[in-house]
């Protein structure tokens, strides 16, 4: 940590991209997949998060994603999410973009705009017909809800073996390329593409914030190992306090 405030603290990064996984909203409560208590200890992915567990079984995944939905709701952004809201308001929208795995909805809710979701929101449902989405969270129940064009609807999230959003790993790519700093917070950096933009770092340098090591270690420059709620405010902070 305190390699990387006194690098801020020189080089006065202004163009910062942020990559953020599970890990930024555990300590809002809400489960990662990975690890000891992970998501995916419990549960299998091919049974519930790719499209071929949809069409075999819609209503158990819809359940799966009800859940998750309502354990959300009961949640609220912690000090990391409002920290990088904050770098964004102070920094301008053009100058910090926030990329996150996550489907929480979390950064928005903490004030954060230029957010590019890799792999949907929890909050959406899509047609499996049409390209309709509704984003009305409380509309949603137990029961598979349908289209009114009579098509089940699904949630409105990246499976296994789905593209992601059109135009948003491109978008990612050109804020990573050129950003000054990154962080990566908060991931295993295990799914791709999404682990794969720390690779794309250009002229600036990365930083991750992790309690544990993971395969992006090695090619960040700096790696802070703390939890994002502890060290996010502080680096944010700092930043701030470099360019003023
Ligand atoms: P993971 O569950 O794979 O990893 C969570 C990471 O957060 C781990 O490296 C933990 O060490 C770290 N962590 C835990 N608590 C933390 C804290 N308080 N502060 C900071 N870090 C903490 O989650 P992701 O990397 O987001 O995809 O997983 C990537 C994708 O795999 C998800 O988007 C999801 C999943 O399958 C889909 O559903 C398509």
């Amino acid at each position: 940590m305190d390699q990387l405030l006194e690098w801020i603290r020189i080089s006065a990064p202004s163009r910062i991209a942020i990559l953020t996984g599970a890990g930024i909203s555990a300590e809002s409560g809400i489960p990662t997949f990975r690890g000891t208590g992970g998501l995916w200890e419990n549960w299998r992915p091919e049974e519930l998060a790719t499209p071929e567990a949809f069409g075999r079984d819609p209503e158990l995944v819809w359940r799966w994603y009800e859940w998750r939905r309502n354990l959300i709701a009961g949640t609220r952004p912690n000090a990391a999410h409002a920290a990088l809201a904050e770098l964004e308001q102070e920094l301008g929208s053009e100058r910090v973009t926030l990329i996150t795995q996550n489907v929480d909805g979390l950064h928005r809710r903490a004030g954060s705009q230029n957010v590019i979701e890799l792999h949907g929101n929890i909050t959406r449902a899509r047609c499996t017909s049409e390209a309709t989405t509704i984003d009305h969270p409380k509309l949603f129940g137990e029961a598979l809800p349908r289209c009114r064009c009579g098509a089940p609807l699904r949630p409105d999230v990246v499976w296994f073996g789905e593209a992601l959003p059109e135009g948003a790993i491109e978008r990612a790519s050109a804020a990573v390329i050129a950003a000054h700093l990154l962080l990566v917070i908060g991931t295993s950096g295990v799914v791709y593409p999404a682990a794969g933009l720390v690779q794309l770092m250009a002229a600036g340098e990365a930083a991750e914030i992790n309690p544990d090591p993971t395969p992006l270690t090695r090619v960040c420059r700096f790696a802070v190992r703390a939890t994002a709620s502890e060290a996010t405010p502080r680096v944010v902070r700092a930043i701030l306090k470099a360019r003023s």
